[in-house]
């Protein structure tokens, strides 16, 4: 096996102000410099891009996005292309998140679409998948990830994961302090590692699968010690530096 540097990726989503977000990644930033064995990016509201672009200089936190156009540039209305994201230094760009999907309507279409823009635009993409609640209870689990996975790899090749991250996120535990067992996760990263390896044994074995949903300081090490779980996509707890720097920790 591989050994795969674990990422974990902040999701701030639509949180926090200039005041709010100058002391969190400075607080991040010292935390990560005591040492950290897991590479660490911080994916920030696109406003904001350019600030925690500056702070982070010099640093090895990598800077992300949360989205990024489908289009490359034109009459698109409020949409942010990958040129600008990568005007501003952007290594990572969160693609296909499940509000993006639910809440936005983003098709598994668009999503391909994206995870190849951002690919030619020599960024990386953390693609996201994972189940809402009733398709888990329905059995569907891995149907639906698989679905949201083919559509990818049919339309961008299987040799396009080769630099790109994926983020195994079910929905229902996003935001609900519900969390998958570690169990649940490592069954799910498995499955989609071996869906890879169907088509390419080498990029499976190297890819990073992330898991998401109510991911904090206290069930990080459990979660992470699977063997197919390759950091962590996290939201909430990215807010406070402290719990953030305790799941960065967590990764041995
Ligand atoms: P959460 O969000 O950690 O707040 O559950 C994770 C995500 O949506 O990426």
């Amino acid at each position: 096996m591989t050994d795969r540097r674990s990422l974990i990726a902040a999701n701030w989503k639509m949180n926090g102000t200039l005041a709010s977000i100058r002391p969190l990644v400075q607080g991040v930033l010292a935390g990560v410099a005591k040492g950290c064995q897991a590479e660490v990016a911080l994916c920030a509201p696109a406003i904001y891009l350019a600030e925690v672009g500056q702070l982070l200089k010099g640093s090895s936190i990598a800077l992300g996005a949360q989205n990024v156009s489908n289009h490359e540039s034109g009459a698109y209305t409020g949409e942010i292309s990958t040129a600008m994201l990568q005007d501003y230094a952007c290594r990572y760009v969160i693609v296909g998140h499940s509000e993006r999907r639910n809440l936005y309507g983003e098709t598994d279409q668009q999503v391909a679409e994206k995870f190849m823009r951002v690919q030619a635009s020599g960024m990386t993409p953390i693609l996201c998948v994972g189940e809402l609640l009733e398709e888990r209870e329905a059995g569907n689990t891995e149907e639906v990830v698989a679905r949201q996975l083919d559509m990818v790899i049919q339309q961008a090749d299987i040799a396009a994961f080769a630099n790109a991250v994926l983020a195994y996120e079910p929905v229902w535990a996003i935001g609900t302090g519900r969390t998958a067992t570690s169990e649940q996760a490592q069954e799910v990263h498995a499955f989609i590692r071996l869906r890879l390896a169907r088509h390419d044994n080498r990029i499976a074995d190297k890819i990073r699968i992330q898991y998401g949903g109510s991911v904090k300081a206290a069930n990080a090490r459990e979660l992470f010690s699977m063997a197919d779980v390759d950091g962590g996509l996290i939201g909430g707890a990215s807010l406070k530096a402290d719990e953030f720097l305790g799941i960065c920790h967590a990764v041995r």
